[in-house]
């Protein structure tokens, strides 16, 4: 017994000498490692605890100037919030972290989860679709669900939390531009709210095995109740984008492969399906399931995010009454007080896109962008090593010292006056490098 224990601490010590050999050339360990475990203590199932844990593995990098290696058991990964840094690795590698992989049975091959030889190929044939004539075109649904959120919100007379109006307002209006589909009637309002409620549950489901590190495993998490749940809400999210392709499928058919602009809410476009339909005629390209994967990406990638844009943004104006006038004598200045939006006037919001911005700066969507290094990168003064994990730290690079001395404060006149970093890379709220959102 005691040959074995000794032979099994020997092995390990072995072990983990060969898994720290190049230590020297890397980035400084981060403090309170321990020994074979390295970080993994630090590892959380709590949300707030995750955040707070985030939040002091930035501070902690950017004191030890830009970047750290933390070590999960036998994993290294490489933490950065130098701006030269973050850009050199989102440049040089393209690879998502294994994390992604929990979301690909939702979201398949879409842009967000796709490994890099489909990305690429897929992300050429998309752009287009995020051109500024076809982003015109949804002028029309933005300005009337704006119009609904506000009617939603006005006869709200206590403290309320405005995260459920954004978020639905959000996905209805992705649901909009991505699928062309009205949420009008009692029962589209209905499926829309069960649509809503799968999204979030499996959002929180992807969190759950993030951060347990039982469930990695495919076959020990196909065990679970979690993935029977998954497997439930899988069905109720597929079946709605798989219902709306086929009858717009039906459509093209019949109308000689031409899908006409819809007419909704006042203004006619057509919704990202119908570019993909389309798209898949003229050029032979996407399955069936391919587009219905791209579909769900935009639902997925795009509420979200813009929804909680909108949630931080709000609750740092209501902190920061000045703030809020300066937006509020903007707006009348601009649109007088109660016209739609048009193209030309967003060039003239400048105030409220530099809000938008801080507002992104200081609470990033993702505070965190992964890649896996499939090279070596030799930075300044490290070597990150190929087949390493990379923390792109974007809520630290945000407040890297390159912003000024008051990079903690909110102060959306630093968009105006002249202060902003060198790099433009300092700033990456919607990520840098390539593999940026096709969204921005
Ligand atoms: C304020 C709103 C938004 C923010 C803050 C935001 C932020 C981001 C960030 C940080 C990434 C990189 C994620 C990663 O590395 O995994 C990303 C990727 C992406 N975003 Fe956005 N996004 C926004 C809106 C949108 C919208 C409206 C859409 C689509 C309709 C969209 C579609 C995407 C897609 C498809 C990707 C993956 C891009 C690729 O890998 O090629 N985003 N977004």
């Amino acid at each position: 017994m005691l040959i074995f224990l000794v032979f099994l601490v020997v092995s390990c010590a072995v072990y983990w000498c060969w898994v720290r050999r190049r230590s020297r050339y890397e980035p400084p360990l981060l403090p309170q490692s321990w020994p074979l475990i390295g970080h993994a203590p630090l590892r959380t199932m709590d949300n707030t605890r995750l955040w707070e844990l985030m939040q002091l593995v930035s501070h902690r990098c950017l004191e030890a100037d830009g970047a750290v290696t933390l070590l999960l058991g036998p994993q290294t990964v490489y933490v950065l919030t130098d701006p030269e840094m973050c850009t050199a690795v989102a440049n040089t590698c393209l690879d998502k972290s294994e994390f992604y992989q929990f979301g690909r049975r939702w979201v398949g091959d879409g842009l967000v989860t796709a490994d890099v030889p489909t990305w690429k190929y897929h992300r050429k044939l998309l752009n287009p679709a995020f051109s500024q004539q076809v982003l015109d075109g949804f002028l029309g649904v933005f300005n009337s669900q704006a119009r609904r959120l506000v009617a939603d919100l006005e006869d709200i007379e206590e403290e309320f939390d405005h995260w459920p109006h954004l978020a639905l307002n959000g996905l209805e209006t992705i649901c909009l531009t991505s699928l062309g589909m009205e949420v009008n009637t009692h029962e589209d309002k209905r499926l829309n709210k069960q649509f809503f409620h799968a999204l979030e549950e499996m959002f929180h489901i992807i969190m759950e095995r993030v951060t347990k590190v039982w469930l990695y495993n495919d076959r020990v998490y196909s065990w679970t109740r979690l993935k029977k749940r998954e497997d439930k809400l899988l069905e109720v999210l597929h079946n709605m984008s798989n219902k709306i392709l086929q009858k717009r499928k039906q459509e093209l058919k019949d109308n000689n492969n031409i899908l006409n602009q819809i007419d909704l809410l006042g203004g006619k476009f057509k919704p990202f399906l119908d570019l993909l339909l389309e798209l898949a005629e003229e050029k032979s390209v996407f399955t069936d399931q391919e587009i219905r994967e791209h579909v769900d990406t935009m639902i997925v990638a795009g509420h979200d995010t813009s929804a909680n844009t909108l949630m931080y943004t709000l609750v740092l104006l209501g902190s920061h009454s000045k703030v809020q006038e300066n937006v509020y004598q903007e707006i009348l200045e601009v649109l007088g007080p109660d016209r739609d939006v048009e193209k030309q006037d967003l060039s003239r919001l400048v105030y409220t896109e530099a809000v938008i911005k801080e507002s992104l700066r200081l609470y990033p969507i993702f505070p965190v962008v992964t890649r896996t290094l499939d090279k070596d990168i030799k930075l300044r003064n490290y070597t990150l090593f190929s087949g390493n994990l990379c923390f792109i730290m974007v809520y630290g690079l945000h407040r890297h010292s390159v912003w000024g001395h008051d990079a903690a404060l909110f102060r959306p006149e630093r968009w105006l006056d002249g202060s902003l970093p060198d790099s433009a890379n300092a700033f990456a709220g919607f990520s840098i490098g390539r593999r940026g959102c096709i969204g921005e």
